[in-house]
Parts: C-alpha cells; structure tokens; sequence
C-alpha cells in the first residue's frame, strides 16, 4: 500500500498528538461529570466497573480507532468507506463514521452548556462572590445562573465561538501550543483542590465513597431525601459506567480516529494511547477525591446531579487562602480543558465538509456551530423552563435524555462496531503493519479486541435492558 497523507495536515510529533489527544480525553468528562455520575451511582463499585471498562474495553478500542485513522487518513466517514472498501467489506461501514457525527453533534450541544457554567464561574470566583460563603449561599449562586436561560444562552454562545473558531484555524495554530501549559497547570490545581480536602476532616469519607465498592449500588439506586433513604431498582450503573468510558476517552464517534490520522507514521500507537487513558484516568480520580471531602464535610448530597462540582468546590475556594485567585485559575482552566475537548468533537465533521464540500474550514466550522447551538437551547430550558415532570421523558430532562443516549447508546454502540470492524473484518496483516509493536502486544491486543471488548459492550447493554 502507498502511504497517504491527509489533507487537513499532520501533526509535527508524537508528543504533539498525545498532547492533542489527552486535551481531548481530559474535559468537563472528568472534572464535570465523573463526580456527579459517581454520586448519583453510589460510589465505590461504580468506580471499579468504570476502571475496569477503561482497561479492557476503552484502551484496546482506542487503539483500534488510532489505527484506523492512520491508516486511513481522512474523516471518519471517509476513513471508514475506504479501509471497508480494501478489505472487501460492505460500504455500509460508513455508517459508523455518520452516527459518529451525528453523535458528537448531540454531545457538544450540552457539553457547551456546561462549558458555559464553567466560563460563568470564572467571573463569580474573580468577583470574590464566594468569599466566606456556606453550603446554601453557593448553592444559591447556583441556582441562580442555571434558572435564568438568557445568562446561560449567552455563556453557551460565548463557549461555542471559542470553540468554532479554534477549529476554523486549524488545531495546530492554537491549541497544540495552549495545551501544552494547561494541561500540566490544571493537574497541579487539581493537586492543590486535593491538598484542600485532605483538611476538611472529611477526607477518608469521601476515600471510603470513592473506592469501597458496595456492589448491591450496582443494581439498587439509593436516594435519600429528608432523611430517610429510599431504594429503587435499576439495571443502568454498569452500562453509565461503561458509557463514562466511552465518553472520558472520547471514545466511539471518531473523535480519536481523526486525531489518529494526523498522527505521523512510525510511531507507537500502544504506548501513545496507554499513556493518555492513565493521565485522563488519574485527573478523574484525583478531581473525585477533591470533591468527594467537600461533599461530606459539608452535608451536601454526592447524589445532586450535574451541579455538584459547581456546589462544592466554590465552598472550598471560599474558605481557603488565595482561594479567590485559586478558584478563578481553576475554573479557567477548567474551561481550557473543555475547549480542548470540544474542538475534537467539531473536527470529524468539519473534516468531512472540507473533503466532500469543499468547504473551506471557516465555513464548516460555522455551519456545524450554529447547527450544534441551536441543539443547545434544548438543555438550556432543561435548568429552568422546561425542567418540570410535564417535560420529561422516562423521567429525564432534554440535557438527561441527550447524554443517556449519545454516551450511553451512541458512543458504546459506535465503539462495538469499531471492533468487530478492527478485530474480525479487518485483514490481519492490515493491522499488523499499521500497528508494528511486538508479537506478543499483538496478540493480546487481538484477543481483547476480537472478543472481550465486543462481549463486555453487548453484555452490558443486555444487562441493562433486563435480559442478563
Ligand atoms: N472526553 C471529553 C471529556 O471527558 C469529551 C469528549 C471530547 C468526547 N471528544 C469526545 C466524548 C468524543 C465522546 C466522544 O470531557
């Protein structure tokens, strides 16, 4: 095979792509989201179940996405007719490289929102808001940003140019350098936040919620209002843990292939990909441990939902020294690790404008922005206008409804089909020639991709419908 370029560039190294692809896997997903989701699934065995989907369902799909992309060297959509084509499988592969678009559509049109909180609190802490304040006066602040839709529609419009116009630069002209001190700077801030918890008193509390596993929360979900504890039953944790794996690797929708087909020839997949699920699963479990103190110590409940980062670390910054310029670095960067991550959910489709459109970049990304926005207004009303029982849908808001189905349907399903296609279709001195690692690498490599990866993601999805 004659090598192939792609047209959108290349990046100028190894570092640079796992610098792209770590900003990618390390966002809201882990600061935002793992937390809240941790909360609301009890704890201790959700975060064994998450762990062990990194290590044998996340890591050999990642692997296999990076592949494909390199080998391939074009959008996903593009990518994947073509690798169907070499290896006479039917063009409808394609398909896995359109649900993946549609995909990161559905995730960054509430993953901007939250951005926008994000960016919101940075001016709150900067104005010393929450200086001194409690539990209630934080949560105030809260409700107050999310209950008025205007604010958060102009924080998500604000979030959403920042992202397009990165993409319509290029992802070389700006963020490979941003990326570069932001990263290191928010690990070390997270660090601080842990330093933090570590003085609330509550620190082996939130140890205890975080890593001992109580495996009857996997099947019960537990709430407790007023005091008394209620239990229901539900077959979702193990899928919304296994989702979360997808989601915290960007992981299923091509995000990964894209930036694979960037990255030069003659460099190590396995070892690229290894190390971004470590740093992306480290910032996970160092951001659980820093909030998971603040819960306990202050009363509050680990099961509140997607505010509970913005309930519980500004308690923190009000209380601790230098916590006002704390908390603002903080929060910015927290917008910096989104920003990262959202342009790698724009670039599939803005890639496939440019290469079947014509499209300049600019245009694409414009296009894909405003059509992504207007998705967004929907999780907006989620917090406030539409945020009572007469609009919801099995018991979830819009911004619940959209999450469950593209992380916990979309993205599982996307990353299924990309292993029976890397590990059944594919020729096997394809991959071999693509990967060129050691024998034995390989082979466990094949075994996790031909078979573990594909069972667990069907075993799970059975699970949670009831049948196993
Ligand atoms: N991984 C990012 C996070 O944890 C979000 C993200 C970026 C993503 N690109 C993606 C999720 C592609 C799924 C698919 O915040």
């Amino acid at each position: 095979m004659t090598e192939r370029t792609s047209i959108h560039g290349q990046w100028s190294s190894r570092l640079v792509f796992i610098l792209a692809a770590t900003g990618s896997a390390v966002g809201l997903g882990n600061i935002w989201k793992f937390p809240y989701i941790t909360g609301e699934n009890g704890g201790g065995a959700f975060v064994l179940v998450y762990l062990l989907c990194i290590a044998v369902v996340g890591i050999p799909i990642m692997m296999a996405e990076v592949m494909l992309g390199r080998r391939g060297r074009q959008s996903p959509i593009n990518t994947m007719t073509a690798l169907a084509k070499e290896e006479g499988a039917s063009s409808a592969w394609s398909l896995v490289g359109w649900s993946g678009v549609l995909a990161g559509f559905i995730i960054l049109s509430y993953y901007s929102v939250i951005a926008g909180w994000a960016l919101a609190y940075v001016f709150r802490v900067a104005g010393g808001l929450f200086n001194g304040a409690d539990a209630a006066g934080v949560q105030a602040v809260f409700t107050g940003l999310t209950g008025d839709p205007e604010r958060l529609i102009a924080w998500h419009t604000l979030f959403m140019l920042m992202s397009m116009a990165v993409v319509a630069r290029g992802v070389r002209a700006g963020l490979e350098k941003a990326v570069t001190y932001l990263m290191p700077a928010l690990f070390v801030l997270l660090f601080v936040l842990l330093g933090y918890a570590m003085s609330t008193g509550a620190f082996i509390d939130g140890l205890k919620f975080l890593f001992q596993p109580d495996f009857g929360k996997l099947f019960y979900v537990c709430e407790t209002v007023a005091g008394t504890e209620s239990c229901e039953l539900s077959g979702s944790p193990v899928l919304v843990a296994m989702g979360h794996a997808f989601f915290t690797l960007s992981l299923g929708m091509g995000a990964i292939m894209v930036y694979g087909s960037y990255m030069p020839k003659g460099t190590s997949i396995a070892r690229s990909t290894v190390l971004i699920a470590l740093l992306d699963t480290l910032v996970a479990l160092v951001a659980g441990m820093a909030i998971f103190p603040i819960v306990f110590a202050n009363g509050l409940e680990p099961g509140s939902g997607p505010g509970l980062i913005f309930q519980t670390l500004p308690i923190a910054f009000g209380a601790m020294p230098g916590g006002q310029f704390f908390g603002t670095l903080f929060f910015v960067l927290l917008v910096f690790a989104a920003w990262s991550s959202a342009i790698s959910l724009i670039e599939p489709a803005v890639a496939w404008l440019v290469e079947n459109r014509g499209l300049t970049r600019v245009r694409a990304s414009a296009v894909i922005g405003m059509t992504t926005w207007v998705l967004g207004l929907g999780s907006i009303f989620s917090f406030n206008i539409w945020s009572g029982d007469e609009y919801k849908l099995f018991g979830k808001t819009f911004f619940d409804l959209l999450d469950y189905l593209a992380a916990n349907i979309m993205l599982p399903l996307g990353g299924l089909l990309i292993a029976l296609f890397a590990g059944w279709l594919m020729k096997r001195e394809s991959s071999v020639d693509e990967f060129a690692m050691h024998a034995w690498r390989y082979g466990l490599w094949r075994v996790l991709i031909r078979y573990v990866s594909p069972l667990a993601v069907v075993v799970v999805f059975l699970n949670a419908v009831g049948i196993f």
